[in-house]
């Protein structure tokens, strides 16, 4: 079931399968809407582990893999073999599993300075994506949603970072203090496709409040992703959208 609320194109999945198909499809139109190279921002965490894992599966021969260029949305500061990495678990599920020419893999190096590496990927951004607006233009940026409403890394303290002119930031766990490297929001608003992967029960409270604009919806980051000239979808499983009318 897809609808739409709040500028956002909402599906509705029976299971992770379901829902993986659905990205799949986006991915492909996507792909099939440009000649040129297609430019993935990959969310971390643990949702998209099987939607990576379907893809590799089931889509490992049909799609041209070395058209896309991956980046991360965000990283985790720690090196990418550390169990915590985004990068690693994105090699893990994916990239290790697909034809991917190592050019095409531009990872955040989560061992070094957080913020000369937020400038350093700044720069590889703008060196490696087209730019829209003085910033660049992703094809297409795959996000997660945390209960608290953080997306990427930009966690409820950190609104301001989607009204600032830089990239990338350095922002800090609220409870474990680990230090992330997230996409600002201008950059993630700044994108042609914008596809939020969430499931299970424990993100249904958040979910409603966003896409309903309950009550605290604008204390929330995710509720500020709202792409300029782009489309957004919602990719939900039964449970995340259980509160949803
Ligand atoms: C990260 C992600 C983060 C994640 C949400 C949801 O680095 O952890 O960028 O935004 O998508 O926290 O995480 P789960 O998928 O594990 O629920």
């Amino acid at each position: 079931m897809t609808e739409s609320i709040v500028n956002s194109k909402i599906s509705i999945s029976d299971n992770i399968e379901e829902l993986s198909e659905q990205f799949a499809q986006l991915l492909m139109n996507g792909l099939n809407e440009k000649n040129d190279y297609f430019h993935v921002a990959l969310s971390g965490g643990s949702t998209p582990k099987a939607v990576y894992n379907y893809l590799a599966e089931i889509y490992r021969s049909r799609i041209n893999w070395g058209k896309i260029k991956f980046f991360w949305g965000d990283e985790r500061c720690v090196p990418p073999d550390h169990f915590e990495s985004n990068f690693r678990m994105a090699n893990e599920f994916l990239i290790s599993k697909v034809e991917i020419p190592d050019e095409n893999i531009f990872m955040i190096h989560g061992d070094k300075d957080p913020e000369e590496e937020a400038v350093n990927y700044s720069n590889i951004l703008l060196a490696n994506i087209p730019s829209h607006a003085s910033l660049p233009e992703f094809d297409l940026v795959l996000l997660g949603l945390g209960e608290d409403g953080h997306t990427a890394s930009i966690f409820p303290d950190y609104l301001d970072l989607f009204n600032v002119d830089s990239i990338c930031a350095v922002t800090e766990h609220p409870i474990t203090l680990q230090k992330r490297i997230t996409l600002t929001g201008r950059v993630i608003n700044n994108a042609r496709h914008v596809v939020f992967l969430v499931t299970g029960k424990s993100k249904s409270n958040v979910v409603d409040i966003i896409l309903n604009h309950k009550n605290g919806f604008n204390k929330l980051p995710a509720s500020y992703v709202n792409p300029d000239n782009g489309e957004l979808n919602w990719l939900l499983d039964k449970t995340a959208s259980s509160l949803l009318k």
